[in-house]
Protein backbone atom coordinates (compact mmCIF):
# COMPACT_ATOMS: atom_id res chain seq x y z
CA UNK A 1 0.00 0.00 0.00
CA UNK A 2 1.08 3.34 -0.66
CA UNK A 3 0.10 6.33 1.21
CA UNK A 4 0.68 9.68 -0.30
CA UNK A 5 0.47 13.29 1.28
CA UNK A 6 -1.18 16.56 -0.30
CA UNK A 7 -0.04 19.95 1.16
CA UNK A 8 -1.47 23.22 -0.33
CA UNK A 9 0.55 26.64 -0.76
CA UNK A 10 -0.12 29.88 -2.45
CA UNK A 11 1.51 32.84 -4.20
CA UNK A 12 0.84 35.91 -5.49
CA UNK A 13 2.08 36.68 -9.28
CA UNK A 14 1.57 38.69 -12.78
CA UNK A 15 1.02 37.80 -15.91
CA UNK A 16 0.20 38.35 -19.50
CA UNK A 17 -1.10 36.01 -21.54
CA UNK A 18 -0.50 37.03 -25.03
CA UNK A 19 1.50 35.58 -28.39
CA UNK A 20 3.56 37.97 -30.00
CA UNK A 21 2.85 36.95 -33.44
CA UNK A 22 -0.81 37.65 -32.82
CA UNK A 23 -2.37 41.08 -32.67
CA UNK A 24 -4.42 42.23 -29.44
CA UNK A 25 -7.47 41.62 -31.17
CA UNK A 26 -6.23 37.95 -31.81
CA UNK A 27 -5.01 37.38 -28.19
CA UNK A 28 -8.24 38.64 -26.81
CA UNK A 29 -10.04 36.46 -29.03
CA UNK A 30 -7.67 33.38 -27.20
CA UNK A 31 -7.02 34.26 -23.73
CA UNK A 32 -9.70 36.94 -23.04
CA UNK A 33 -9.32 39.03 -20.07
CA UNK A 34 -5.23 37.56 -19.12
CA UNK A 35 -4.43 39.06 -22.37
CA UNK A 36 -5.01 42.38 -21.05
CA UNK A 37 -2.23 44.61 -22.32
CA UNK A 38 -0.65 46.16 -18.82
CA UNK A 39 -1.05 42.25 -17.19
CA UNK A 40 -2.79 41.23 -14.10
CA UNK A 41 -2.51 39.65 -10.91
CA UNK A 42 -3.55 36.22 -9.90
CA UNK A 43 -3.23 34.47 -6.35
CA UNK A 44 -2.54 30.82 -7.63
CA UNK A 45 -3.12 28.25 -4.61
CA UNK A 46 -0.84 24.87 -5.43
CA UNK A 47 -1.81 21.37 -4.44
CA UNK A 48 1.63 18.98 -3.62
CA UNK A 49 1.07 15.39 -3.36
CA UNK A 50 3.99 13.07 -2.71
CA UNK A 51 4.31 9.81 -2.40
CA UNK A 52 7.17 7.87 -0.33
CA UNK A 53 7.98 5.09 2.60
CA UNK A 54 6.59 5.97 6.30
CA UNK A 55 9.84 6.67 8.19
CA UNK A 56 9.58 3.81 10.35
CA UNK A 57 10.74 6.53 13.70
CA UNK A 58 8.32 8.99 12.90
CA UNK A 59 5.65 7.08 10.76
CA UNK A 60 5.53 10.07 8.12
CA UNK A 61 6.22 10.39 5.04
CA UNK A 62 8.45 13.30 5.17
CA UNK A 63 8.60 16.42 7.80
CA UNK A 64 6.72 19.13 6.81
CA UNK A 65 9.02 21.34 7.86
CA UNK A 66 11.73 19.94 5.20
CA UNK A 67 8.95 19.60 2.36
CA UNK A 68 7.74 23.58 3.21
CA UNK A 69 11.24 24.42 2.56
CA UNK A 70 12.02 23.06 -0.60
CA UNK A 71 8.23 24.03 -2.17
CA UNK A 72 8.69 27.61 -0.71
CA UNK A 73 11.81 27.76 -2.08
CA UNK A 74 10.80 26.66 -5.19
CA UNK A 75 7.40 29.31 -5.49
CA UNK A 76 10.24 31.79 -4.18
CA UNK A 77 11.31 31.95 -7.93
CA UNK A 78 7.84 32.70 -9.42
CA UNK A 79 6.18 34.91 -6.46
CA UNK A 80 5.57 38.10 -7.41
CA UNK A 81 6.89 38.30 -10.63
CA UNK A 82 5.60 38.78 -14.09
CA UNK A 83 5.57 34.92 -15.15
CA UNK A 84 6.35 35.34 -18.65
CA UNK A 85 9.04 38.16 -18.09
CA UNK A 86 10.74 37.58 -14.96
CA UNK A 87 10.89 33.62 -14.85
CA UNK A 88 13.67 32.46 -17.60
CA UNK A 89 12.49 29.61 -18.12
CA UNK A 90 9.32 30.93 -19.17
CA UNK A 91 10.55 33.79 -20.27
CA UNK A 92 8.96 34.71 -23.78
CA UNK A 93 6.12 31.33 -23.41
CA UNK A 94 2.86 31.83 -22.76
CA UNK A 95 2.17 31.91 -18.95
CA UNK A 96 -0.59 29.63 -18.77
CA UNK A 97 -1.48 27.85 -15.75
CA UNK A 98 -0.76 24.98 -17.48
CA UNK A 99 2.90 26.30 -18.15
CA UNK A 100 3.12 26.96 -14.03
CA UNK A 101 2.05 23.71 -12.94
CA UNK A 102 4.68 21.77 -15.86
CA UNK A 103 7.27 24.62 -14.75
CA UNK A 104 6.72 24.15 -10.73
CA UNK A 105 6.59 20.14 -11.14
CA UNK A 106 10.11 20.71 -12.66
CA UNK A 107 11.67 22.35 -10.50
CA UNK A 108 10.24 21.04 -7.21
CA UNK A 109 11.16 17.16 -8.73
CA UNK A 110 14.34 16.86 -7.83
CA UNK A 111 14.58 18.57 -4.55
CA UNK A 112 11.43 15.92 -3.63
CA UNK A 113 14.07 13.25 -4.39
CA UNK A 114 16.77 14.69 -2.13
CA UNK A 115 14.30 14.41 0.48
CA UNK A 116 13.67 10.56 -0.55
CA UNK A 117 10.15 10.88 -1.17
CA UNK A 118 8.07 10.89 -4.48
CA UNK A 119 6.64 13.97 -6.23
CA UNK A 120 3.51 12.63 -7.80
CA UNK A 121 1.77 16.22 -8.35
CA UNK A 122 1.32 19.38 -8.44
CA UNK A 123 -2.01 21.41 -9.32
CA UNK A 124 -2.26 24.66 -9.54
CA UNK A 125 -5.49 26.94 -9.59
CA UNK A 126 -5.60 30.30 -11.23
CA UNK A 127 -9.37 31.18 -10.40
CA UNK A 128 -11.30 28.86 -8.00
CA UNK A 129 -12.92 27.63 -11.74
CA UNK A 130 -9.96 25.60 -12.85
CA UNK A 131 -7.46 23.71 -12.06
CA UNK A 132 -4.50 22.40 -13.95
CA UNK A 133 -2.60 19.19 -13.03
CA UNK A 134 1.05 18.41 -13.91
CA UNK A 135 1.94 14.76 -13.05
CA UNK A 136 4.47 12.33 -13.12
CA UNK A 137 3.91 10.02 -16.34
CA UNK A 138 3.17 5.98 -15.57
CA UNK A 139 6.68 4.69 -15.24
NI1 LIG B 1 -4.70 35.85 -15.81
Amino acid sequence: MQVRLGRQYRFFAAHRLYNPALDDAENLRIYGKCSHPNGHGHTYLVDVVVSGPLNPDTQMIVDLDNLDECVNAVLDTIAHKQIEVDVPELAGQRSTTENVARYLFDKLDPETTRLGIVLERVEVAETRNNRFVAERAAA
